[in-house]
């Protein structure tokens, strides 16, 4: 009995101490039971479904067969709470290790429910909603199996010519910051084991969207110094929230690729940064080393890969293929293996997959939580704060309610795929609402609504445009969608052009001869060119691509149940000869002045932006005044305090970003005009004001000076406070 007491009693010790045992110490107590094969197996991870890349390998794969023999650590495109399970149990219980396999997908903007695309999540200006969103996202692919997203991309883009502008939260490093943390807070809680979190992936690591030419996957080249304050700030802002993983972008910058990159991976990222978390290539970025010729074969592309800091080889084959092989030859190290390996390993037990492989794999709440009503109001408020009111002459908006017929017109106004946005794979086109469908439940049986398509989006056929302006003519008011289709952004989705494609905008011009009350509503996935529309339709609405609940949310917009707020995270060019235009752009040494031939200036175009960074109307009017410092000279190391008054000048209640700017007048090098410092949404009641404060710390004043130390130069600096980057008032102070 004694015996059989002590025995228990071990037995409960060694659960215990298990249990205690701090994640390090069991990630390292796997690390030494696993042979160099099933190590490499960790690091290789491939597509378990369907593709979201070039074809790399034409050989059938047996998907189980991989796990059974621990040839793979992970896979994306693989989803659903039924067989996710299948794959998890193999690997659990038929493989020697049973280490669980980590499930990857791009949830960017929604699993099923699919939420607004991320540039109209950063135009709400409200972290908080970005948060929720991903809350929300993360929770519905979490119910199905999935347990990391690659998401937030965090990549800054300063040409709408790049598809992929659409995925990030625009140009501005500050923003793109407050977005890319808020971001990783949603999707992975506050706890990554439990079981309605997932781990997020910042991407791509890094310069990619400073593409050239705006060109996907094209070079990019800039300074070091523009690099870490513009291309690597919102990374570390990710970096900072905590986020479990990193994606290698697949360009290069100054001759390096990202996945050879062993400054980026691994002296910034890990050494400075303290990153603890794994890295993943970019889909067969560690392949694409031979033609962007570093590498002269798949071999040497997997040392340059596992050298530089890339963890995980998203369906390169360069790890399996290569990695043993280079161990034996002794150019690559085992601890170097080693470390990736532990890296990936750290990430699955605090996912919580050690202790329970099928948390994430529940088809009840997977069932209960696809489309939930909850998750389906909380798209419809995420969208609503999402759009950008760009013009509204006359208040032609809000439209009544009472109003008798409305033509809703425009090859976007009944679409159910388009509004869906690029990164949709896995929603269901049956489930969004269209401008169409939320106009005619906003108005009911009492008002007339007549539809007409007028064109395709980029189709040349004007066949439609005589039945659309017969539906104008009949309607006291034109609701026009127009835009582009959900796959003209996105990767691998550059455009030459930014003007509306096909004849939309003829079909604009058509309809605005009527002499109706036209209310432009547009949907894209970057900043277009659209000074037509901007110059002569009275009500213009930016509302990108919403996601399922989008009709809903533009008729809450336009009829007024919802006042507008949103600003934009991005320009918009007049011209896509303009580009590259972003507002924290260089004095130069011959700024642009009129009276002088020789200075920086387009013989055939302003310089200005049609809708500069920050714009955005509202039903509301908002006064500013009384910006005032706490003191117009302080030490360096003090903190500075600005006051302005914003007073709601109109009738109706409404929300407004207030915005802070800094120039840095003089210094070892030239700063931007004005740089984004902190901004704030107020909400004020008809007649209120509001005493808007913020607190300009030193940090937010540090630069990269002339020998590249990330400080603060005394010298005189300009304060700017307003609406958007342009309309503002300003002060100076000065720091000794
Ligand atoms: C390639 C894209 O660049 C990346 O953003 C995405 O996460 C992967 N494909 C996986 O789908």
């Amino acid at each position: 009995m004694k015996k059989f007491i002590t025995a228990v009693l071990i037995i409960y010790a060694s659960i215990l101490f298990a249990q205690q045992k701090t994640i390090e110490q069991r990630v390292d107590s796997v690390l030494t039971l696993m042979t160099l094969d099933e190590k490499i197996g960790q690091l290789n991870q491939y597509s378990g479904g369907w593709e979201t890349g070039v074809r790399t390998d034409n050989s059938v794969r047996d998907r189980e067969e991989l796990v059974r023999t621990g040839k793979v650590g992970s896979f994306l495109n693989v989803i659903g709470a039924d067989l996710t399970r299948k794959i998890q149990k193999i690997a659990v219980e038929q493989s020697r290790l049973k280490i669980p396999i980590i499930f990857g997908l791009d949830v960017i903007h929604g699993f099923r429910s699919t939420f607004p695309v991320p540039i109209a999540e950063a135009s709400s200006w409200n972290p908080k909603l970005v948060e929720t969103s991903t809350r929300w996202q993360a929770t519905e692919a979490a119910s199905a199996g999935v347990h990391w997203t690659f998401a937030p991309m965090v990549d800054i883009a300063r040409d709408p010519r790049w598809g992929r502008i659409v995925e990030g939260s625009g140009e501005d490093p500050y923003l793109g910051s407050i977005m890319a943390a808020a971001a990783v807070k949603g999707f992975q809680g506050n706890d990554l084991s439990a079981n309605n979190t997932i781990a997020a992936c910042a991407k791509h690591f890094a310069g990619y969207g400073a593409a050239e030419g705006g060109r996907d996957y094209n070079t990019a080249d800039f300074s070091e110094r523009t690099f870490h304050e513009i291309y690597l700030r919102p990374f570390k802002a990710a970096v900072d929230a905590g986020v479990a993983t990193l994606m290698c972008s697949f360009n290069e910058i100054g001759g390096v690729p990202s996945s050879a990159n062993y400054e980026l991976l691994t002296k910034i990222l890990r050494d400075d940064w303290k990153f603890k978390g794994f890295v993943v290539s970019d889909w067969n970025s560690i392949g694409e080393l031979i033609p962007h010729g570093v590498a002269k074969d798949l071999k040497q592309a997997a040392e340059l890969g596992i050298k530089a800091g890339v963890d995980m080889d998203m369906e390169s084959n360069a790890y399996i293929r290569n990695l043993k092989t280079l161990v034996e030859e002794k150019k690559v190290s085992v601890q170097n293996i080693d470390e990736s390996v532990r890296r990936i390993l750290r990430v699955k037990f605090e996912l919580g997959l050690f202790d329970d492989p099928y948390k994430y794999c529940d088809e009840k709440r997977e069932k209960e939580t696809e489309f939930s009503k909850e998750i389906v109001e909380a798209t419809r408020k995420v969208a609503r704060e999402s759009i950008v009111l760009l013009k509204n002459e006359k208040n032609i908006l809000p439209l009544s309610k009472e109003i008798k017929s409305v033509a809703v017109i425009g090859p976007l106004a009944n679409s159910h795929e388009d509004p869906l946005g690029p990164w949709s794979g896995v929603s269901d086109s049956t489930h969004v609402v269209t401008v169409l469908d939320g106009v005619k439940s906003k108005l009911g049986a009492a008002a007339n609504i007549l539809y007409s398509q007028g064109c395709t989006i980029t189709g040349t056929s004007e066949d439609g445009f005589k039945s659309a302006v017969e539906s104008a003519q009949k309607a006291d008011a034109v609701i026009l969608c127009l835009g582009e289709s959900l796959n003209m952004s996105g990767e691998a989705s550059a455009r030459a052009s930014l003007d509306l494609p096909g004849v939309q905008e003829k079909l604009a011009e058509e309809i605005f001869k009527t002499g109706k009350p036209v209310v432009v509503v547009l949907m894209n996935g970057r900043p277009l060119t659209i000074n037509w529309i901007s110059e002569n339709i009275p009500a213009v609405v930016e509302t990108w691509f919403l996601g399922i609940q989008s009709g809903n949310a533009i008729a809450d917009v336009l009829f007024g149940d919802y006042n507008p707020n949103g600003k934009l995270p991005v320009t918009f060019p007049r011209s896509v000869g303009q580009v590259p235009i972003y507002y924290n752009h260089k004095n130069t040494g011959r700024p642009y002045n009129p009276k002088d031939h020789y200075t920086s200036y387009y013989q055939d175009l302003q310089n200005t932006p049609l809708y500069p960074f920050g714009y955005g109307l509202s039903y509301s009017k908002f006064e500013y005044s009384n910006l005032s410092l706490s003191s117009s000279k302080i030490k360096n190391g003090e903190p500075l305090k600005v006051k302005v008054d914003v007073k709601n000048v109109s009738s109706r209640e409404g929300e407004e970003v207030v915005q802070l700017y800094v120039q840095d007048l003089v210094g070892s090098v030239t700063r931007p005009v004005k740089e984004l410092k902190d901004f704030s949404k107020v909400d004020l009641k008809p007649g209120e004001t509001k005493t808007v404060e913020f607190t300009i710390t030193p940090d937010k004043l540090k630069f990269y000076d002339i020998n590249m130390n990330f400080t603060v130069e005394p010298g005189d600096f300009k304060v700017f406070v307003g609406t958007n980057s342009v309309d503002l008032l300003e002060s100076t102070f000065s720091i000794d």
